[in-house]
């Protein structure tokens, strides 16, 4: 294993230093002994940290109970709900004056709550969803806009004890109906529409499709928020507008006490086979991650506004929007548009209008303004910006030292933060006061034993690229997928089933000081802007259009966006391929999975190299694609 060294004459490569200022500012100066201290015993330190940053409503009896490995059990017998540490306690300090939310929408509107607003926006919401019968243990599928009922439909889902699926507002109809009958939800809770660019995502229609399959079956009622305002379909009985239902209803309501083990939302998520799965976490040990991962890395302070600019429907805004800043009771920023409308200069405005003191977001959001040239930024007062992040996929040097450069005004730290929803929060990456190089993810947090080994699971020598695992449990990990433990343990725990290492799909390099540079997926997960999709997933779509046979598709480097599509289809006997059909084929993608799974390329083929056994060699594929080499092609039967 290679040693970290974080002593400045002794590193290697281009490396950023932070100024003593920022050494004395941040919330751990002293991280870099804390991390060797917390790998030394890292079930004191987890310890520690539940009991300095959460109130538990009945303390724990044990830490970690890993006596059924590797489904881990984390603050065992406590009692808790992540609502009343995100709400409920900060009504009795002065957090409960402060701003919980600022909500800029596309077309100006503001909206803003304090902690004491929120709170009781929450608690209504929550009497209404009790009104519907939803009550502790059931799910609820949420599929809306960034509106700021978006995180209160969260909130007030949790409150309950219930527990929420989160569907990306911009997957397809076909997509929510799969995930509805996954996670078996009566109650759907949607919007008329989001706004996009100026035009309006019928959120409600979409709904309505997703309904009329068997999903439809299991929904028993849709409680929508109006955003929009456009003609929407009806079912009398089975939709009702949220404005009605919460028309004088109550805001004081009760918080369902829950056990620390207690399922707490699910997320879907791609893999390497079949459908999406159903990740799921759990009610104390998520709550104690997230806070402390916020804290360390972001360096929250009281007085920050803080802006992560993913959506609430990722892992990143289940954690880092919605929960962890109101743990730690932080000033939350959301925008409701996206960056470049209605010009390029839009986030910079709102920085300056809002006096960010820190932004997080993804390296394809980073690229795609820096394209549109410094005078948007430069227009715009950054000053009040004091720390930058990164998320979803690596870095590329160009990227950082533009964000570095001319939105940090070389002095904002970036934390390029390595994690994925299966883990809850951070797993690789800095703090402020840790050494940056530009694309390195830098260490591992905290009470996190990462590293790069082998097959054979030894580890890898400095600048050998290996498998990215995960040595002991934290309290952030996924428990399950839902309703499929089997899954679980082969997805995550196969790889490396006689060490009990949990397997990350990624393969990555450590460099002579220890650092992590994340190379990529090694499975057949590809990412797209940052987002997330299985092979499977968009080979299912093309399979599913009459004319297609069979399909392969592969994630070919992007300027832009990190990967885009090449899909590779056989049409059905006698049929001909056509510039005509590539572009219905892709419409089908986008409307079977969501826009982001749209193939910018279609090739029509009469085979597709297989090994032997039947296998689509992917990697064949996606080697003539880029023009390199085949390398080793002795499996191929064709
Ligand atoms: C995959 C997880 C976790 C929030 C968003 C994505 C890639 C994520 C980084 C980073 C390099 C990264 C990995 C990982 N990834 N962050 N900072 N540097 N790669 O969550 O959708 O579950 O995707 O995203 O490949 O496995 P996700």
């Amino acid at each position: 294993m290679v040693a970290p060294t974080t002593n400045q004459d002794d590193m290697h490569g281009e490396v950023y230093f932070p100024s003593a200022e920022t050494i004395a500012q941040a919330n751990v100066p002293n991280y870099l002994a804390l991390r060797e201290e917390a790998l030394a015993d890292p079930v004191a330190y987890w310890d520690k940290r539940a009991k300095e940053l959460l109130d538990w409503i009945e303390p724990y009896d044990q830490v970690l109970d890993d006596s059924n490995a590797p489904f881990y059990k984390w603050f065992t017998g406590g009692k808790t709900n992540l609502v009343h540490n995100a709400l409920d306690r900060h009504q009795n300090t002065a957090v409960r004056n402060k701003q919980a939310m600022i909500w800029v929408g596309e077309n100006g509107d503001v909206r803003t709550f304090s902690y004491r607003q929120l709170w009781q926006e929450v608690n209504r919401f929550a009497n209404v969803l009790k009104g519907l019968g939803v009550k502790k243990g059931d799910t609820v599928t949420i599929y809306m806009g960034r509106v700021p009922e978006l995180p209160m439909a969260m909130l007030a889902t949790l409150k309950l004890g219930a527990v929420h699926s989160v569907v990306y507002g911009g997957f397809s109809s076909t997509a929510l109906a799969s995930r509805i009958e996954d996670a078996q939800s009566k109650v759907l809770i949607t919007c008329d529409g989001a706004w996009l660019r100026g035009k309006v995502i019928k959120l409600k229609d979409i709904a309505d499709e997703a309904l009329s399959s068997e999903a439809g079956k299991v929904v028993e009622n849709v409680v929508v928020y109006q955003r929009t305002q456009h003609e929407v379909n009806w079912i009398e009985g089975r939709d009702h507008w949220y404005h009605d239902l919460s028309d004088g209803v109550s805001k004081v309501c009760d918080t369902e006490v829950m056990d620390s083990e207690d399922p707490q939302f699910i997320l879907y998520t791609s893999g390497t086979t079949g459908r999406p799965k159903g990740v799921l976490h759990t009610c104390g040990g998520y709550q104690v991650y997230t806070a402390t991962t916020l804290k360390y890395v972001f360096d929250v302070k009281p007085e920050d506004v803080y802006w992560c600019a993913a959506d609430p429907g990722w892992i990143t805004g289940h954690s880092y929007i919605v929960y962890a800043p109101l743990l730690l009771g932080a000033t939350n920023f959301i925008y409701e548009g996206a960056p470049n409308f209605p010009d390029p200069g839009i986030w910079w405005r709102l920085i300056e209008e809002w006096g960010i003191n820190i932004l997080y977001t993804a390296p394809t959001a980073i690229r795609g303004l820096m394209r549109f040239g410094d005078e948007h930024p430069n227009a715009s007062d950054l000053s009040s910006l004091r720390l930058l992040g990164s998320v979803g996929e690596p870095i590329n040097p160009e990227a950082w030292k533009w964000y570095y450069n001319v939105i940090g005004g070389e002095r904002c730290p970036i934390m390029d933060t390595w994690w994925q929803t299966e883990t809850g929060g951070f797993m690789i990456t800095p703090t402020p006061v840790v050494p940056l190089k530009p694309g390195s993810g830098t260490l591992p947090f905290t009470g996190i034993s990462a590293d790069v080994v082998r097959p054979d699971g030894t580890s890898c020598d400095a600048n050998e690229d290996g498998y990215l695992v995960v040595k002991t449990p934290w309290p952030g990990m996924a428990r399950t997928v839902w309703g499929d433990p089997d899954r679980f343990v082969d997805v995550y725990w196969s790889t490396f089933a006689d060490q009990g290492w949990y397997f990350t799909g990624d393969s990555a390099k450590r460099d002579e000081d220890g650092y992590f540079w994340i190379i990529g997926r090694m499975d057949d997960v590809i990412k797209v802007s940052g987002y997330r999709l299985g092979t499977a997933e968009v080979e299912a779509a093309l399979g599913s259009y009459p004319d297609v046979a069979e399909s392969a598709v592969i994630g070919v480097p992007d300027e832009l966006r990190g990967n885009v599509i090449h899909a590779y289809c056989i049409l059905n006997q006698g049929l001909e391929g056509s510039d005509e059909l590539a572009a219905i084929l892709k419409k089908h993608v986008r409307h079977e999975v969501g826009p982001i799974a749209m193939p910018s390329k279609i090739t029509f083929v009469d085979s597709l190299p297989k090994t032997r056994s039947g296998k689509i060699m992917r990697r064949l594929l996606k080697a003539e694609a880029m023009g390199k080499p085949l390398g080793d092609t002795s499996t191929l039967a064709n």
